[in-house]
């Protein structure tokens, strides 16, 4: 007899419900209006921290649109912009990127009628529109926050200039403009901290939606799909210890789950899963320091962002930071969340990270350390970490 194939705990880019445990993506936004934005031709922005799960969604909410006949929904990821503010540049890149999913997803692939990049896109998506006639076209951009400077400004005016002409084989009737950070802060960012008046051109979004974080029976659902499919359990305690380290941060839940069920046990154990086998995965992956948590300390080479979290860690917070535009980015990132008017770092994940990341370089800087900061059993000393920091400064 075949062998059933068993799912995993995924931790490498979005999941997909073949392969990977999930829940439902949709049911992760807040304050979304997914039946709108088709029906009231809507363009809309979804914005949440690093690894939480929006391309997940923007992908399986691609999938359930396409299953019917009237409208055709497109993912584009413009990630090839990294670091090229050039609108002649990076206007050109996105045309091809819209070529590339347009031919990735088996559908008709449109073509630049116009000469100058300040054109292009809106050109490449009226094209777009009218090929897929008679269903309308909806686009889904993903990772806008790369897009920087005269390219973001040049992506948002092409984008304006279609808005009133939006509708079935014109240009798209539903965009949604997707990254870690709400539209309004982009163009903020990219005025130099000045932000759009309300009349602004840009104002084409009619709504700001995010996702949240697991809940504790989040948490509980997401394991309780691997018991049904090979009878492992799991604790209680065991799951109150994944959300208290994650606060229900979704990729650090995976991360711990998949640890504990593919490393700390052999992969075809079926052991129950304890409190003892997270603390282990727990271990684990902060010494592993995969590519989530190690983006996340690099961002610490951002003195701005690293003052922000020295000063939570450590307890000794400026006032005015909470004002700051590297405290907000720290917060678009997830570095940070406010609990009851509190400031703090998201997660205690997070926390042990960042603490090491920013440890580790003070003494590199320090000519001769003396003191530890690891305790025997290798977890972090705090206390001998804060000394640490305030010996320093
Ligand atoms: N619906 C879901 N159910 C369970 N886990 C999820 C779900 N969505 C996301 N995750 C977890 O979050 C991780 C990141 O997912 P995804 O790549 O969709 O996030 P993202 O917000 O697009 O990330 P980035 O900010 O890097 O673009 C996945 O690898 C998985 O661990
Ligand atoms: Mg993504």
């Amino acid at each position: 007899m075949e062998k059933r194939k068993v799912r995993f705990f995924n931790t490498t880019g979005p999941c997909n419900p073949n392969d990977h445990y999930m829940l439902p993506p949709e049911e992760r936004l807040v304050g979304a209006q997914l039946h709108r934005y088709i029906g009231d031709k809507l363009y809309w922005v979804l914005h949440a921290p690093r690894q939480t799960g929006k391309t997940t969604f923007l992908q399986s909410w691609m999938r359930q649109i396409n299953v019917g006949d009237d409208v055709v929904a497109c993912y584009v990821s413009v990630e090839t912009c990294q670091g090229v503010p050039e609108a002649e540049r990076a206007i050109p890149a996105m045309c091809d990127a819209i070529r590339r999913w347009s031919a990735q997803f088996g559908l008709p692939v449109p073509v630049v009628g116009s000469e100058t990049p300040f054109a292009a896109l809106n050109s490449i998506l009226s094209n777009w529109a009218e090929l897929l006639a008679p269903k309308s076209l909806i686009v889904l951009f993903d990772e806008v926050d790369v897009l920087q400077g005269e390219a973001l400004i040049s992506f948002l005016r092409q984008l304006r200039d279609g808005f009133a002409n939006r509708g079935i084989g014109k240009f798209p009737v539903s965009i949604a403009l997707v990254g870690m950070r709400d539209l309004k802060d982009y163009i903020t960012a990219t005025k130099g901290g000045i932000p759009p008046n309300p009349g602004s051109p840009f104002n084409i979004k009619e709504d700001s939606a995010t996702l949240s974080n697991f809940r504790k029976e989040d948490i509980a659902r997401l394991f309780a799909q691997r018991t049904e499919e090979t009878g492992q359990q799991i604790t209680r305690e065991a799951l109150e210890y994944v959300y208290d380290q994650s606060r229900g941060q979704p990729w650090i839940v995976n991360s711990l789950l998949q640890r504990a069920t593919m490393r700390v046990l052999d992969v075809d154990s079926r052991d129950t899963v304890t409190v003892e086998h997270i603390r282990e995965a727990r271990e684990q992956m902060v010494l592993a320091r995969e590519t989530h948590l190690d983006a996340l300390a690099y961002r610490l080479e951002d003195l701005r962002i690293r003052k922000v979290m020295e000063s939570l860690i450590t307890g000794e917070p400026d006032p005015l930071m909470a004002q700051g535009e590297p405290f907000r980015l720290c917060l678009d990132l997830g570095l940070v969340t406010i609990e009851k008017g509190t400031p703090g770092v998201a997660n205690p994940i997070y926390r042990e990270v960042i603490a090491r990341e920013i440890t580790y370089s003070t003494q590199l800087a320090i000519p001769a350390p003396e003191w530890r900061w690891e305790k025997p059993d290798g977890t972090l000393d705090m206390d001998a970490l804060l000394k640490a920091f305030q010996d320093f400064w």
